[in-house]
């Protein structure tokens, strides 16, 4: 994508969590921001501030990204979706199974496992851990995630595949 010179203003088409919408935005305006000043959603947390914690991650396309490090209007066409887009309900399993304590890096958590629990096939030459690298937890020792995943991809398949 031609990157905007510094200082223009652009003006982009995206959908959040469904919505389509269109925004004016800096250049170096980030994803992060975005969502959380600008549109109301402040599911998406800062930790890091730099790619590493996870904490800000929401599903870019479908995909999991670090949304501290994507400037929006890379998001120009394509679909977001943050925590906030997950229905509470969908969530009982991580909470039932100790997924979450300070809740610090929780959103990031649940957006990434939810990645894995619409995509099991994901899981053939990957670790549900593995998959989950980026997602740093410091309370919880990953063994109330691993298992409230776990239960959250059971209750997909039970349905007969992965959950949309
Ligand atoms: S705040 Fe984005 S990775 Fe830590
Ligand atoms: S629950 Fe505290 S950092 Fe994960």
């Amino acid at each position: 994508m031609k990157q905007p010179s510094e200082g223009a203003k652009l003006t982009i088409s995206l959908t959040v969590n469904g919505k389509p919408m269109e925004l004016t935005v800096e250049p170096t305006e980030r994803l992060l921001d975005t969502l959380r000043y600008r549109l109301g959603l402040p599911g998406a947390k800062e930790g890091c501030g730099e790619g590493e914690c996870g904490a800000c991650t929401v599903l870019l396309d479908g995909l999991p990204v670090n949304s501290c490090l994507v400037p929006t209007f890379q998001a120009r066409g394509r679909h977001v979706e943050s925590v906030e887009s997950i229905a509470p309900g969908e969530l009982a399993p991580m909470l039932r199974c100790g997924a979450t304590q300070c809740g610090a890096c929780t959103p990031g958590v649940v957006v990434t496992a939810r990645w894995i629990q619409q995509h099991p096939e994901l899981t053939v030459d990957r670790t549900p851990r593995e998959l989950m690298a980026g997602n740093l937890c410091r309370c919880t020792g990953y063994d109330g995630i691993m298992d409230g995943l776990a239960e959250w991809m059971n209750a997909g398949a039970d349905k007969g595949g992965a959950a949309s």
